[in-house]
């Protein structure tokens, strides 16, 4: 099997595994239990584990608050801002192209008397593809939006939206800023500083870490984020998230991330390379493919990141008729979705366009060697299937 669905989920790094397996049988304690050595270890595990993931995206250890997983932070950011008492108003600002675990959380809140404004992005086929024009963020700002939500990097099409020129005008208008920064962590440089970021969220299955483990980063300063808890209980996270800590999820989190972030550059070079000789090989045996989503340039793609189109072939049959791939189809982007991709949909492509769509998510594990023989698997797929209709 050729693993290349790597926006999905990453296999667990060897190296996470060993920092994560004394957290299950030795080191068991509860973090929570401080009044013997057992919870004390667990305590400044997570602690360490806190500290380390605060400084890989240039933020404050108690600016993070640990979740399962990147659809409870998004859930946490956006129903706990819009929840509390004292918010600027109903208005929140996102995107069409957003993951449905933001998506979800505000077409809930639309039904309550908020007011949801989902902007458009750039149009199929073009360069900029997929991307969100700053200037409409500016024009859909009011003064009763309590937030605005963009992703950081999109785990369809791999755009990679301006955030640093979103953030600088929501923070000039004093509208707080939520990233979904899931794809983008680990993979390439994120900095809460500079991004002008209120709240991001992020998780480690995504980055060679274990599934069920995640993080909200929460500023604390300038401005001071206050959050409607969604989970009430014990009170761990100051409150923020109730719940026992994952001792070693968080712990495999924190290696996971340091990790991403040591082979981050050279990575990314890599990536990049295979990515675009899947796409030159691709597009050179088969005639009538598209890109979707912009230019193969990392300033606005992530590395590892391709779509294709394949003309008149249904993106199904062709999953079928390459079992020895693990890819993903334009159809099959929500387990609860079966329809074709809203976000496909959403630059503009036609149903046929994106129900012939696949997705190629590279990662830290291929090699030269699987590339070369998935340009040949799928060139003869698509040669076979075109041929029968
Ligand atoms: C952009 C984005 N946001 C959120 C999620 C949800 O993350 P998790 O699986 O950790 O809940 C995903 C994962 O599919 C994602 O790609």
């Amino acid at each position: 099997m050729i693993y290349l669905d790597n926006h999905a989920t990453t296999r667990v790094d060897p190296r996470v595994v060993d920092a994560m397996l004394p957290f299950f049988t030795e080191k068991y304690g509860n973090s929570g239990s401080v009044t013997h050595a057992l919870g004390e270890t667990a305590h400044d595990a997570v602690e360490a584990a806190r500290n380390s993931i605060a400084r890989g995206i240039n933020a404050e250890p108690n600016e993070i608050v640990f979740t399962s997983g990147a659809t409870e932070s998004n859930n946490l950011a956006i129903c706990g801002v819009a929840q509390r008492p004292r918010r600027r108003g109903n208005h929140l600002v996102s995107v069409q192209t957003e993951h449905h675990a933001v998506l979800g959380p505000l077409q809930k809140l639309s039904k309550r008397d908020y007011d949801v404004t989902l902007l458009p992005v750039e149009p199929h086929p073009s360069e900029s593809a997929g991307c969100l024009d700053p200037q409409r963020v500016a024009d859909a700002l009011r003064d009763d939006t309590a937030l605005v939500s963009v992703m950081l990097a999109n785990n369809e099409i791999g755009v990679i939206q301006p955030l640093a020129e979103i953030g600088a005008l929501c923070r000039k208008h004093g509208v707080l800023l939520h990233c979904d920064a899931t794809q983008a962590v680990g993979k390439i440089p994120v900095d809460v500083d500079h991004l002008n970021i209120d709240l991001m969220s992020f998780t480690a299955h995504k980055m060679y870490g274990p599934k069920g483990v995640g993080a909200l980063f929460v500023r604390r300063r300038n401005p001071t984020v206050r959050l409607d808890a969604q989970i009430l209980g014990g009170g761990q996270e100051a409150g923020r998230r109730s719940g026992t800590l994952n001792t070693p999820g968080i712990v495999g989190f924190a290696r996971a991330l340091q990790l991403c972030l040591a082979e981050l550059p050279a990575e990314a070079e890599r990536q990049a390379k295979l990515r675009n000789h899947l796409w030159t090989g691709l597009n050179e045996s088969l005639p009538n493919l598209e890109l979707c989503g912009p230019q193969l340039e990392e300033s606005v793609r992530l590395p590892g990141n391709l779509n294709v189109s394949f003309g008149n072939v249904d993106g199904e049959a062709l999953l079928l008729n390459m079992p020895q791939l693990a890819v993903s189809s334009g159809a099959t982007c929500a387990s609860t979705d079966p329809g074709p991709s809203h976000v496909l949909l959403a630059l503009g492509m036609s149903e046929d366009q994106a129900r012939s769509s696949l997705r190629f998510g590279l990662g830290r594990f291929n090699t030269a060697d699987e590339i070369d023989q998935t340009i040949g698997i799928v060139v003869q797929a698509v040669e076979k299937l075109r041929h029968l209709t």
